[in-house]
C-alpha cells in the first residue's frame, strides 16, 4: 500500500473487491432489466463512468449487442475489466479507459446512454453527475445513476455526518426536475443484494488477512473490516438505500 490516502483507500479497494464483479449493491439480472429498459440493441452507445471491472458493459454487450467505453481512474481495476472484455469476446466492442471521469474528453452529444453506477463522488454529487454526463447524450439519450440515497429520515446525526452528499429518494427526483430530466424507471437494491454486497467486501477482506499474516498493513485492514461491519449492522442496513435511476430528457 503506498502513502497517499486516496491511494490507500482504493489499494484497499482492490482487496475487498477481489470475489467481485459488479462493486454495488445490484445483481447481473438488476442490470440487464436495465438494459432492458433503456431499450438497448446493437450498435448502441455507452458510456460507463466509474465502470469498475466493466460488468454492467460486459452483461449489455453479451445480451443486447452493445458498444461502449468504460472510464475508471484505478489502474488495477482498468486492467480486470479489459482482461474481462477479452475473456467475454466483446473487446472489439467496448474500450476501457483509464481516467479520470471528469476530465475525460468524450464526444460531445453521441451517446445513446450515459452511465454512472455508484461513482458520482466523480463530479462532486447527483447534481453535477447529471449535468455532466447530459454533454455525452444525444436528444433521444438517456441516463442511468445508481445512487445512495436515506432510507428514512431522521437519520442519527454521527452515521449523517460520515455520507454528507446522501440525499432523500424524493430529493433525488426533485433534483432531476429540476435538471429537465424524468425519472422514467427505478431498480433497487434489496436487502439481499445489500448482503451481498457488503459480505463479499468482508470475505475479500478476510482472505487477504488470513493470506497476509506478516504483512506491515494487516492490522488497518482488520480494522477497516470491523469498522465497516459496525456500520453496516449498526446504521447502513436501517438508513442506507441504492437505487439505479433511468433518467429521460423527455421535452413536454
Ligand atoms: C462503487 S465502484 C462502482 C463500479 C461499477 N460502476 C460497478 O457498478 O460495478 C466506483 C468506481 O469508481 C471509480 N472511481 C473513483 N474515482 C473516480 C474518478 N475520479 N474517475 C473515474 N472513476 C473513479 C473507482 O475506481 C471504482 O471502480
Amino acid at each position: 500500500m503506498v502513502g497517499n490516502p486516496r491511494m490507500k483507500l482504493l489499494e484497499l479497494k482492490n482487496i475487498s473487491e477481489r470475489y467481485m464483479e459488479l462493486i454495488n449493491p445490484t445483481s447481473p439480472e438488476k442490470v440487464l432489466t436495465i438494459g432492458k429498459i433503456l431499450g438497448l440493441k446493437e450498435g448502441s452507445l455507452v458510456i460507463d463512468f466509474g465502470c469498475g471491472f466493466g460488468e454492467p458493459l460486459a452483461l449489455w454487450a453479451e445480451r443486447f449487442g452493445i458498444s461502449g467505453i468504460g472510464v475508471d481512474i484505478r489502474e488495477h481495476a482498468c486492467d480486470r475489466a479489459k482482461k474481462k472484455m477479452s475473456e467475454r469476446g466483446v473487446a472489439d466492442r467496448i474500450k476501457i479507459v483509464c481516467a479520470k471521469g471528469a476530465e475525460y474528453q468524450f464526444e460531445k452529444q453521441s451517446f445513446d446512454v450515459a452511465v454512472c453506477m455508484g461513482a458520482s463522488f466523480i463530479w462532486g454529487g447527483y447534481r453535477p453527475t447529471i449535468r455532466g454526463m447530459k454533454e455525452a447524450i444525444h436528444s433521444r439519450g438517456k441516463l442511468v445513476i445508481g445512487e445512495p440515497y436515506w432510507l428514512k429520515e431522521p437519520v442519527p446525526p454521527e452515521y449523517a455526518r460520515t455520507e454528507q452528499a446522501v440525499h432523500t429518494e424524493y430529493e433525488l427526483l426533485q433534483i432531476t426536475r429540476e435538471e429537465g430530466l424524468d425519472v422514467e424507471y427505478v431498480v433497487r437494491a434489496s436487502h439481499d443484494d445489500w448482503d451481498r454486497y457488503e459480505a463479499d467486501n468482508w470475505y475479500g477482506l478476510i482472505r487477504w488477512i488470513e493470506e497476509n499474516p506478516n504483512h506491515p498493513e494487516r492490522q488497518e485492514v482488520i480494522e477497516n473490516l470491523h469498522k465497516s461491519q459496525d456500520e453496516y449492522f449498526r446504521y447502513a442496513r436501517e438508513y442506507f438505500g441504492w437505487a439505479m435511476h433511468v433518467l429521460n430528457p423527455i421535452s413536454y
